[in-house]
């Protein structure tokens, strides 16, 4: 599709940022064509996301965790600089912190994240990072992956808009199946889904269709 306008997208990061790093090379590649990554929120100053960002010429901002420790007063400064910047689209990254209902609410198929395992297995709340991983493990399971999903009030049960399966290995630990799963699931159907809801926004204005 040509289409001059893209959509303004913010990558909401806690820690490292491979997945942002994902987003901003597919940016590069054309993999994303219809987004442009115009803001990286972390709640984490020292979070090196926020390095990678500025490496590749993003703006930034830190809503710290720290300063704002209430819920309501953390989201009012999230929400500030999201309109501040006329972001349309929000990715969370590996953000690790839950957004409220209010939050939530206000942003309908506006909001992505990405998650560690293939939902409704290994999710919801105190699911998050390496715990996935040894959730999965430890269950025994032989297939994993990822899942990119619109987000609403509850914790990872937003639709699910894309995943990818991965192939747990014999005797493998929870930190070489969380890299398998990043490089083979997350950093290729993040940007994907970026891509999908980002075209779907410009050309019906919505998204996908409601269920
Ligand atoms: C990723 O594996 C992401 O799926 C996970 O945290 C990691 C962040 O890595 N997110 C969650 O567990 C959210 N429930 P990154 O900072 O290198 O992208």
């Amino acid at each position: 599709m040509k289409n001059e306008r893209k959509v303004k997208v913010a990558v909401l990061v806690s820690g490292g940022g491979t997945n942002l790093q994902a987003i901003l090379d597919a940016t590069k590649s054309g993999v994303i064509r219809n987004a442009e990554i115009a803001l990286v929120i972390s709640n984490n100053p020292n979070a090196y996301a926020l390095t990678r960002a500025e490496n590749a010429g993003v703006s930034t901002a830190v809503v710290s965790g720290k300063e704002y420790p209430e819920q309501a007063t953390f989201e009012a400064k999230l929400v500030e600089t999201l309109e501040e910047n006329g972001i349309e689209l929000i990715v969370l990254a590996g953000f690790m912190r839950i957004l409220s209902e209010r939050f939530t609410a206000r942003y309908p198929r506006r909001i992505l994240n990405v998650h560690p395992s293939l939902i409704p297995s290994f999710c919801g709340k105190g699911f998050y990072g390496l715990k996935v991983h040894e959730a999965a493990l430890s269950y025994g399971v032989k297939v994993t992956g990822a899942t990119v999903h619109f987000v609403n009030e509850i914790p990872d049960g937003g639709e699910i808009i894309l995943q990818k399966s991965v192939c747990v290995k014999k005797g493998e630990s929870a930190e070489s199946l969380q890299q398998r799963v990043m490089r083979q699931a997350e950093w290729i159907i993040l940007p994907k889904a970026v891509e999908l809801v980002s075209r779907e926004i410009l050309t019906n204005g919505k998204g996908r269709k409601q269920k």
